[in-house]
Parts: C-alpha cells; sequence; structure tokens
C-alpha cells in the first residue's frame, strides 16, 4: 500500500509533508520519513513505526526548507526498520515509491557490479540508484530513463538537491497532483491535498508530472505533453478518505485490481516455470497438510485444499479454526500446518496454530497484517499484500488469499515434481492476466445493481457451486447475509437434491455459480433443476455462453480465464450484489451490526 506526499512551495515543507501522512496513514504505518531541500543541502529523516515516531524526531532535529518529499509504509520488500524507510537516497537524489519494483534484484545485481552500495532491503532503493546512474542534470529525463528499465507497478516521486522540481511518475499505483497558487503538490489520495487545494489532476497509467512552485506539466512516459485534466475534488474529509467511495467495502472491491498485481508481484517466475516464496520450509518433508482459518478466510482455505491436492498430490484437510482445535486432530512432524487470516489475529485461528505446533506441525501463516500474532508465532508467514481492509466485511483480502494458494499449490507442486514446468507455465500466464481480467469484472458493475434492484426484497437466498465454486458458493452467501442481513444459505451444487431442493419456489432467488470449467455441464443440470421447481435463477458465467440464458432469468459475465483460476473473478459479482442489495436495503455496509473486524474471543 504506502502514502506518499510532495510539496514545491512557499510554506514550510516539512508542515505540509507531515498532515499529509498523517491523512495518508490508513495506506500503512510500518515507517515513515521526509527528505527535504535545506539550505544545507538535501536532507532526511526517517524512523520505523508510525508517523508519531517520525514528528518526535522532527522535533528533536528540525529540517526546514519548501521543496520535500514524505512517505508512509506498508511493508512489502523487507522488514519496518529505520532503514527499510522511504525515502531512500542516491548521493543527491531522494524518491519516495508506493508499488513493487518486480525486476529489481536483477537491477540491483547490475548496479552492484557498477559500484553502487545499498543499505536497505528495498526494492524502492534499487530504483534511487538507477535513476542516479541515468542523472546527467535533468531529473525528469534520469527518472524516464530509469523506468524503462523497471518492470513492475509504482506511484514514485523523486527530488534532486540542485533541482527546484519535483518529478513523478505512476504506473498501476495511484498518484494525484494537488495544483495551488505559488504552491504545488503530490499525493497518492485526495485526503492529504484538501487541506491547501481541491483542484486536483489525477495521473493516469504510465504518465509523469514535473511539479514546481509556478506551474504543472503532465507528459506520457516518452516526455510527449498530455492535457492537464483538472478535477475540482467536492468531497467531505471522511469521503475522501474512501477514496471518494461511499463506503470502504466498496473502494475495497474496486482496488482489488491493485491487489492481485500486488500479491503476485515480484513473486511469478514465468520463465522457469516457478513461483519464488523465499519460505523457510521443505516442501519436501510434508505428508499431509492442514488449512485452517475463520469465515472468509476459511472459503479461501477451502479453495487452497482442492488446487494442492490438484497441483501437489499432497492430502488437504480444510477446516473451521473454533472446530479444529477441540477433536483432537491427527497432527505430527509430517504435518504442514497453515493459518489464513486477514488480521492475523483471529483467536480460533492462533488457538488451532498453537494446538498443531504443540503436536510437532510445522505452521505457515498466509496473512495481510504485518507483524500481528500469527506471523510472530508462525514459522513462516506468506504476506497477501491486500493492503489495510477497513470494511468490515472481507473482500480484498479474500481475493488475495485465493491468490496465495494458487501460489502456494504451484510451489508445492513444482518442488515436489507432481507439477511440470509447462504446466506451471501455462498457469503463471493466465496468472498474469488477473489484474486486467478483475477490471474487467467491475467495470460490470451496473448489470450487478440491475439484479440487485430486481431481488432485494426477497426474504432468502440460494447460492449453489461445484468443486472449485462450492467456497465461492458460500463467500457469496456469507457476504450477501452480513452485510444485508437477508437469510443465505449455501450448497456444493451436487447436494441440493439431497435436501435444500425443497426450497424451492417462485420466490426463492438462486445463484448458481458456473463458469466454464470440467464441473460445467454438471452445474448446468442443476441449473435446469432449479428452473424445473420455478425456483429463479442468477448464473455466473463465462463471457459467450449464451446457452445458458435459456434456463437463468439473469446472467452476470465474468470473462474466460484458466478453470483453477476462476473463483478470482467468480466472486467480484457476489461481492457487489451482496453491497448493492445492503445500499438498497439502507444497511450499514462498512460496520453491520453485531460483527466485528477481528475477532479475538473464542
Ligand atoms: C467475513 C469476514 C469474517 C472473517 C473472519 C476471519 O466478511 O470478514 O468472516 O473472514 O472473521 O478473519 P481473519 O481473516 O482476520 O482471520
Amino acid at each position: 500500500m504506502c502514502g506518499i506526499v510532495g510539496y514545491v512551495g512557499f510554506r514550510d515543507a516539512v508542515d505540509v509533508l507531515i498532515e499529509g501522512l498523517r491523512r495518508l496513514e490508513y495506506r500503512g504505518y510500518d515507517s515513515a520519513g521526509v527528505a527535504v531541500r535545506t539550505g544545507d543541502g538535501l536532507r532526511e529523516l526517517k524512523r520505523a513505526g508510525k508517523l508519531k515516531a517520525l514528528a518526535e524526531a522532527l522535533a528533536q532535529s528540525p529540517l526546514s526548507g519548501t521543496v520535500g518529499i514524505g512517505h508512509t509504509r506498508w511493508a512489502t520488500h523487507g522488514p519496518p526498520t529505520d532503514e527499510n524507510a522511504h525515502p531512500h537516497r542516491s548521493g543527491k537524489l531522494a524518491i519516495v515509491h508506493n508499488g513493487i519494483i518486480e525486476n529489481y534484484l536483477e537491477l540491483k545485481r547490475a548496479l552492484l557490479e557498477k559500484g553502487y552500495t545499498f543499505t536497505s532491503d528495498t526494492d524502492t532503493e534499487v530504483l534511487a540508484h538507477l535513476i542516479a546512474e541515468h542523472y546527467r542534470g535533468d531529473l525528469e529525463a534520469a527518472l524516464r530513463a530509469a523506468l524503462a528499465e523497471a518492470r513492475g507497478a509504482y506511484a514514485v516521486v523523486a527530488m534532486h538537491q540542485d533541482e527546484d522540481v519535483l518529478v513523478a511518475a505512476r504506473t498501476v499505483s495511484p498518484l494525484v497532483v494537488g495544483l495551488g497558487e505559488g504552491e504545488n503538490f503530490l499525493a497518492s489520495d485526495v485526503p492529504a491535498l484538501l487541506p491547501y487545494t481541491r483542484r486536483v489532476v489525477f495521473l493516469e497509467d504510465g504518465e509523469m508530472a514535473v511539479v514546481r512552485r509556478e506551474g504543472v506539466e503532465v507528459k506520457d512516459l516518452a516526455g510527449n505533453p498530455r492535457p492537464l485534466r483538472v478535477t475540482e475534488v467536492d468531497w467531505s474529509l471522511e469521503q475522501a478518505e474512501k477514496g471518494g467511495f461511499p463506503h470502504y467495502m466498496l473502494k475495497e472491491i474496486m482496488e482489488q485490481p491493485w491487489v492481485l498485481e500486488n500479491t503476485l508481484g515480484g513473486r511469478l517466475d514465468e520463465a522457469a516455470g516457478e513461483v519464488r516464496l523465499e519460505l523457510p520450509l521443505d516442501p519436501g518433508a510434508f505428508e499431509r497438510i492442514h488449512v485452517v482459518a475463520a469465515g472468509t478466510a476459511f472459503y479461501a482455505g477451502w479453495v487452497g485444499k482442492y488446487l494442492i491436492e490438484k497441483l501437489a498430490r499432497l492430502p488437504v484437510e480444510a477446516e473451521i479454526a473454533s472446530e479444529y482445535r477441540y477433536r483432537d486432530p491427527v497432527v505430527d512432524g509430517k504435518t504442514l500446518f497453515i493459518a489464513v487470516s486477514q488480521s492475523g489475529e483471529t483467536i480460533d485461528t492462533l488457538e488451532a496454530l498453537r494446538e498443531a505446533r504443540n503436536r510437532g506441525a510445522a505452521t505457515l501463516g498466509v496473512i495481510n497484517v504485518k507483524g500481528s500474532s500469527i506471523t510472530r508465532e508462525a514459522d513462516a508467514t506468506l504476506y497477501i499484500h491486500a493492503g489495510p481492509e477497513i470494511g468490515v466485511a472481507s473482500t480484498k483480502a479474500y481475493l488475495a488469499m485465493l491468490a496465495a494458494m494458487v501460489m502456494l499449490a504451484v510451489w508445492l507442486g513444482r518442488a515436489r515434481g507432481t507439477l511440470d514446468p509447462a504446466e506451471a507455465r501455462v498457469l503463471l500466464h493466465e496468472m498474469r492476466k488477473l489484474p486486467r481480467l478483475a477490471e474487467a469484472v467491475l467495470s460490470r458493475r451496473e448489470a450487478v445493481k440491475r439484479v440487485a434492484a430486481k431481488y432485494h426484497q426477497a426474504t432468502d437466498f440460494l447460492f449453489l457451486g461445484r468443486n472449485l465454486h462450492a467456497p465461492t458458493a458460500f463467500e457469496g452467501a456469507l457476504k450477501l447475509k452480513e452485510i444485508s442481513y437477508i437469510h443465505a444459505e449455501a450448497y456444493p451444487a451436487g447436494e441440493m437434491k439431497h435436501g435444500p431442493i425443497a426450497l424451492i419456489d417462485e420466490h426463492l432467488p438462486v445463484v448458481v455459480v458456473s463458469p466454464r470449467g470440467p464441473w460445467y455441464e454438471k452445474t448446468r443440470s442443476n441449473i435446469q433443476e432449479v428452473r424445473a421447481r420455478g425456483g429463479r435463477v442468477i448464473a455466473v458465467a463465462t463471457d459467450g455462453d449464451e446457452a445458458i440464458r435459456e434456463h437463468a432469468e439473469e446472467v452476470l459475465y465474468i470473462p474466460e480465464v484458466h478453470p483453477l483460476l476462476s473463483p478470482i473473478l467468480a466472486v467480484i459479482p457476489l461481492q457487489l450484489l451482496a453491497y448493492e442489495t445492503a445500499v438498497l436495503l439502507g444497511r450499514d455496509v462498512d460496520q453491520p451490526r453485531n460483527l466485528a473486524k477481528s475477532v479475538t474471543v473464542e
């Protein structure tokens, strides 16, 4: 995640930077730092921990100047230390960065050969040295040349001791320019700008901004001028912190393409057909796996079970954490115990992990929040890098967990020799498309809104799905019930005929998750069974599947993707359906009744 701020003008830059960072702290708070062009050259100050630690350090050693950059960090590469905090320096220049430079290791190798030395573990320091390597008295040209060599996601702002300018660029990660009189600003998000201006320019992917006191130029990455598209923002501060969205939940649903970039970023080695997870575990040492979690995280674990069994041919049990620890599970030194959790604090999951560890299992956390209890207690952690999730109903963390589960299954399959490199390459190639495909699903929100408008008065819903989409059905039902308070049940589609079919009548909306894949034909038969009994089918289907329209009242389409990856796309319309339904019913979407974000009681 990370928040970045830049200022060039007449005010004290440090005041502007600290105020801006305070408003961006929701984007991460592992460390914070500023760099300022002072009378005494470029100077920076940075501290691990929350912004408060930086503010205290600045009170002890003040910096003064009218041009500066600041950063608040959600750690990705390297732990949250002073050294890894941004800004990162290379000689007379400093940069702040949000995103992941995927080819940083390869760039670092080349820079080491040229004699650069590194003081942090970050990909950002690599970018700083790369810009310095290209610097010939023109910061804009140097940044452009460096970015031509870098691959990945970034919002970056650079400054140089000898130039009165900030140069910024973005691809994937957000960046906004704030326009003032005799001063201009940069920030990851609008709230940081609101105390000073409401006139902003949202930079688009592949754009750069050259920001001076007297004006701002926007260009593409080749240096061609682009028009300055000025937007007047008219947001309350609270709205603005939600990035202009009415609810955190919607913001978090809409940022899922970025989340997938972040989860997968730097981990897929397509050429080798390998996933690089750098886990201190021996994948050959296990005879069985237990995946344990609660709620939404459990459904991600359930998908993980099917994927690992298929690709790594290891027996996997997926279990709800609150059940696991009290049933005397069979665990030994040949067991890999995987805890899946957004917060890393869910007590049921943590206690289950302790139980398994005490019985000799190796333990792995698949976790979002850095430094949380499970990450401290597990032998290894695979971070999902979804950024702070504030809406109580989990959405973006679920997608990130699913992506992590695919990576884990490929990692185990490759290491154990059950997945050949050619097959892995096909899967990795498809995984790279996921952010773009998720974006395509989100662009179809209007279709979901129409479905919600039609069915939001229903008192019950049924959700069905087979195999990898049974968990999708359960997650869809959970989302709907927790934020709309409509009763919803989910079943593996094949189980319907063993009882739940009695529920079906002309009043019951039945959501059937049926994208193309090996289970498609069978699921379609289940749709026909529902139709034959008058049920109202809402199908989630693959683009081009016109035949399904014969049996479904409504179809929500998702793009074609490798069947093993389809749970990542198919859940998105269900998240939106729950959201739009809850909004129509006037529910408190971000803080549904009776729930809490992190459940630390049993
Ligand atoms: C549902 C939801 C909960 C959590 C569950 C586990 O939207 O948010 O079901 O998934 O409480 O939480 P974590 O992932 O923090 O362990």
